[in-house]
């Protein structure tokens, strides 16, 4: 613990992300299409994404200095990826260039209902590595945020040596790994209800209401579960089984303030980034699910995934006005 203290004092970056970097081509749609299916949309746009930066770039969006760990391909794509990584002032120090690979691209359907379907050809981000990060950079940071996009192995190794240094470590598993996850290698998992129920079948946890699946989440993996449940709002269900619900902005009175839901896409990168962020700085796990329900809330009132994320000052005046509403009930 005195070692912990003794760095928090020297710390520049409080939160590292490890995850993949995406150039995003994003076509909105009226509905999306059933397999077999051509659906005609609007004109395309080009975006960066990749849950790894989507998330850091929430993260800093929040004020939490953040370094990114990860990878792009010698292409055009790569360097639009970090455009606005860059501009918002995230740490791109640990980002590789690879050649002879191509960058991670995803296309993206938006529905008028703000739905989305993804595919993701992984590029460069199928080659990240854990041994990228140094130990001294380790000694910087309050906790490591990984995802699914990036190889698990790494990024659990990369767990074990944080965690190892005392920091925390949270994990979204999007999407879900096709190997059980190890029990006790991270402290936070990052679930909506689809990777609930993929998590779930991969434990052999029986079919049953939410709270009783993400108690055993918790005890099966060891660790904290933070379940997002759409317009429901999120679950925490931490280690020893006590339990928080915080409703989600959708649904309260803030609707009529913060206007209707255009784009879900990236939504629940908003939220892990911001929790994580939140986490790294010190705040109470309640109080980091409100401020990142109201980011992701937030980001879903506008098109796009980096580019709706909003600031902290957004953050705190929509959380002010609404404070009495997404109060945690235990
Ligand atoms: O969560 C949204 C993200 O998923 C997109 O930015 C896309 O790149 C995929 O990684």
């Amino acid at each position: 613990m005195r070692r912990r203290a003794q760095i928090v004092d020297e710390e520049v970056f409080m939160l590292l992300v490890f995850g993949s970097i995406n150039f995003d081509i994003v076509i909105r749609v009226p509905h999306l299409p059933v397999p077999g299916e051509t659906v005609l949309g609007h004109e395309a746009a080009h975006e960066p994404g990749g849950k790894g930066a989507n998330q850091a770039h929430a993260a800093r969006r929040f004020g939490t200095p953040v370094r990114l760990v990860g990878a792009i391909g010698a292409d055009p794509f790569g360097a639009r990826a970090l455009q606005r990584l860059t501009t918002a002032g995230v740490d791109l120090s640990g980002v590789r260039e690879l050649a002879g690979v191509a960058s991670g691209l995803a296309c993206i359907s938006v529905a008028a209902s703000g739905e989305n379907a993804i595919a993701v050809a992984p590029g460069a981000n199928a080659q990240v590595a854990s041994a990228w990060v140094d130990d001294a950079t380790i000694a910087q940071c309050r906790a490591l945020l990984i995802q699914g996009e990036v190889p698990l192995a790494e990024a659990l190794e990369l767990a074990r040596r944080f965690r190892r240094q005392g920091s925390v470590v949270i994990l979204n598993p999007a999407p879900v790994p096709r190997h059980p996850l190890p029990p006790g290698a991270v402290d936070w998992l990052v679930v909506n209800q689809t990777e609930t129920a993929q998590l779930c079948a991969s434990l052999g946890i029986p079919e049953g209401e939410r709270l009783a699946r993400g108690r055993h989440l918790a005890k099966d993996l060891q660790c904290n579960v933070l379940m997002t449940l759409g317009a429901e709002g999120a679950l925490l269900v931490r280690r020893d089984g006590r339990q928080a619900h915080c409703p989600a902005l959708a649904g309260t009175a803030v609707d009529a303030d913060v206007g209707q839901v255009v784009d879900t896409t990236g939504a629940g990168d908003t939220l892990a980034g911001v929790f994580a962020a939140a986490i790294a700085e010190g705040i109470a796990d309640e109080q980091a699910l409100r401020l990142a329900i109201v980011a992701s809330g937030l980001s879903c009132r506008e098109y796009g995934t980096q580019a709706a994320q909003p600031g902290r000052a957004k953050i705190d005046a929509t959380l002010a006005g609404w404070e009495s509403l997404l109060v945690c009930t235990e």
